[in-house]
């Protein structure tokens, strides 16, 4: 093992945290409460939404959007194939059922061309994911959606403060999911959050929260327990202040990282198109195994050993996990058996199989000291494949 060793992500935690935390901590009062309300206010405003809903964590997040556009069993979502599982198993929570899209093949995130061959009777919500932190192509998404009457669901858990085309993602479609989960590029802890315009969503997504209550008294609807603490609130509304510039550093550094190593023929930059702003969840490049006669794993491995730890995702298409390939839901089929359609998912989706196993992020947090990228960059420029 090296003697330094470059994480791939760290949560930044300052003073304004602190004291916010210490603040909850003196007043005796940690569930939802003034913190979490002072956060929504800002992410709405930095989103630009006019509605905020922090919840316990990113995928409630998605859970409560689907259930908020009034998902019907054996409803189904088409999602990208290649993401994070609980995207998808978000859905079969919500007892829909989702149907999976092939990728873009130099952007990663759903393929838009794709979405014709998913579409069905039973459709009712698109969810792209802004993945590694590059916007999905919300033009065409937007566009088949209007076309076909389809909610449009953005998964942003990847992509805070990523914009498409000028406007911020999470502000584009009907509603928008965050995560704050540790590693992402501004946390809370555990937490998540949904924006939207839609005042009646909104007012939904706030009971749907908190056990379905509208008052003490009544449970309107089936709802759930995810409030946001004001533990976790205080640290998100300190956050939030300093995404832009975190953002500034890791934008930064993924461009030094994509100009520094663009000439080694076994590692390429992934793609950014020019009218998005991309938030680098991490500095994404795509393994080129043939060139080096190595899988993304054995790199990612050899990488680690040399003290550079790097991110290796998505190694599995989703249509060939086993809770989807087998129809794992409520204990039975459901709520596959709710849906006249077959998915049994034996799907071989070009752009996925093409991409699958060969992507790897490279540490670009704003933790990093320029020795720290310097040694990402002489590790790498320096990897000798014979040595693995
Ligand atoms: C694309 C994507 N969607 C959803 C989630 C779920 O967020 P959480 O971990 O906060 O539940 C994640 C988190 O890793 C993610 O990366």
């Amino acid at each position: 093992m090296a003697g330094r060793y470059v994480s791939v992500a760290e949560p930044i935690l300052g003073e304004a945290e602190r004291g916010n935390v210490k603040q909850v901590l003196d007043s005796g009062r940690f569930l939802q409460g003034p913190m979490v309300e002072e956060f929504e206010k800002k992410w709405a405003n930095y989103v630009g939404t006019d509605h905020a809903v922090a919840v316990s964590n990113g995928t409630a997040a998605i859970q409560l959007a689907l259930k908020s556009i009034g998902l019907q069993p054996g409803d189904e979502v088409i999602v990208p194939s290649l993401t994070f599982g609980s995207t998808a198993t978000a859905v079969v929570h919500q007892a829909g059922v989702p149907v999976f899209a092939d990728i873009d093949r130099e952007l990663y995130t759903l393929d838009h061309t794709d979405l014709e061959r998913c579409l069905t009777d039973e459709t009712a919500a698109i969810m792209p994911v802004h993945l590694y932190g590059h916007p999905a192509e919300m033009n065409e998404i937007q566009a088949f959606a209007d076309t076909h009457d389809l909610y449009v669901i953005e998964d942003a858990a990847q992509a805070h403060g990523a914009a498409y085309r000028g406007q911020q993602v999470g502000s584009i479609g009907d509603v928008g999911c965050f995560s704050f989960y540790a590693t992402k590029n501004i946390t809370t802890g555990e937490g998540g959050i949904i924006t939207t315009d839609n005042e009646a969503i909104a007012e939904v997504l706030r009971m749907l929260r908190s056990h379905g209550m509208a008052n003490r008294d009544e449970h309107v609807t089936l709802g759930y327990n995810h409030r946001m603490s004001d533990l976790n609130g205080a640290i998100g509304t300190a956050q939030v202040d300093r995404l832009k510039s975190f953002n500034k550093r890791r934008r930064e550094i993924s461009e030094r990282l994509a100009a520094e190593l663009d000439d080694l023929d076994w590692l390429e930059p992934a793609t950014v198109r020019d009218y998005v702003d991309h938030a680098y969840f991490w500095a994404p490049f795509e393994v080129q195994v043939d060139e080096i006669g190595l899988s993304g794993k054995k790199v990612w491995a050899e990488l680690r050993e040399q003290g550079v730890e790097t991110r290796h995702r998505y190694n599995v298409p989703l249509y060939d996990q086993p809770v989807f390939a087998d129809h794992r839901g409520f204990n039975s089929e459901f709520p596959w058996s709710a849906n006249p359609n077959e998915h049994n998912y034996d799907l071989s989706l070009p752009n996925v199989e093409d991409v699958v196993g060969s992507m790897i992020g490279l540490p670009n947090h704003p933790g990093l000291e320029s020795e720290d990228i310097e040694y990402v960059i002489e590790t790498i420029r320096a990897f000798d494949p014979e040595d693995s």
